[in-house]
């Protein structure tokens, strides 16, 4: 049986949105938003006003990381999914892939920027997967705190500095075998904010089971136990 990655509505409009990532100069979208993409991650700007410059700027996972999100949120058979950072909505149109195969649920996500979260539901729409996906516009730390039931899957894709307070908002909801996945994992490493994440997930007594995966920029499972 073919996948929903693999229908034409999909995967035109992954092409479209992966090509337009492709054709991209990085560097010099980020030096027009006063971002010096090789140095360290701005932590001096609130979210919002990184959001507000960056709101053109598409910085999704890799094809090879959305198949991995796709891979995985079939593998744990994900109905109810959580997403921190929508962006143009790329990832979340794997992860909705994959609920569809799963025999149906739901993707909460969550975008800052309003011109993106706008762009992002035209994507979904055109997709045709748009009656998965809950996008909610605001502070993943508003908009988060009200979950349904219990959540099978976390991919925690927003500003590297905000993974632990949103890892700790939605992991009273996490059931036991739920993976959190996080993107990016080797931006920024050797800054606070980062250890403090890794430290985390690596002790024991917090109830992961955690490794790194060499995709991209370093894509981390977690495992909730119990
Ligand atoms: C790396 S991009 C997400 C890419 C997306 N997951 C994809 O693969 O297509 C990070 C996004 O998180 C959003 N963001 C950052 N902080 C946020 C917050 N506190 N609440 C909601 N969204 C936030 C940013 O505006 C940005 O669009």
């Amino acid at each position: 049986m073919p996948s929903t990655l693999h229908s034409e509505a999909v995967a035109s409009t992954l092409n479209r949105l992966l090509a337009a990532e492709e054709r991209q100069d990085l560097e010099a979208a980020f030096a027009d938003a006063g971002i010096d993409v090789a140095g360290d991650f701005p932590i001096e700007l609130s979210a919002a006003d990184l959001a507000e410059r960056t709101k053109d700027i598409i910085m999704s996972v890799s094809r090879e990381g959305g198949q991995l999100l796709y891979l995985f949120t079939r593998a744990v058979k994900a109905r109810s999914v959580v997403e921190f950072g929508t962006s143009f909505g790329i990832s979340t149109l794997y992860l909705a892939a994959a609920v569809r195969d799963n025999g149906g649920g739901q993707v909460i996500t969550t975008e800052l920027q309003s011109d993106k979260a706008r762009r992002a539901r035209e994507n979904f729409a055109a997709a045709g997967l748009g009656d998965l996906i809950d996008l909610r516009l605001g502070d993943a730390r508003e908009t988060l705190r009200e979950l349904p039931g219990t959540v099978d899957l976390l991919l925690l894709d927003g500003w590297p500095n905000l993974r632990l307070p949103i890892l700790n908002l939605v992991q009273p909801r996490l059931r036991p075998g739920a993976l959190v996945i996080v993107d990016d994992i080797d931006l920024d490493i050797g800054r606070d904010f980062n250890q403090g994440f890794l430290d985390h997930i690596n002790d024991p007594a917090n109830g992961y089971l955690s490794v790194r995966l060499p995709v991209h920029m370093g894509v981390q499972m977690c495992l909730k136990l119990g």
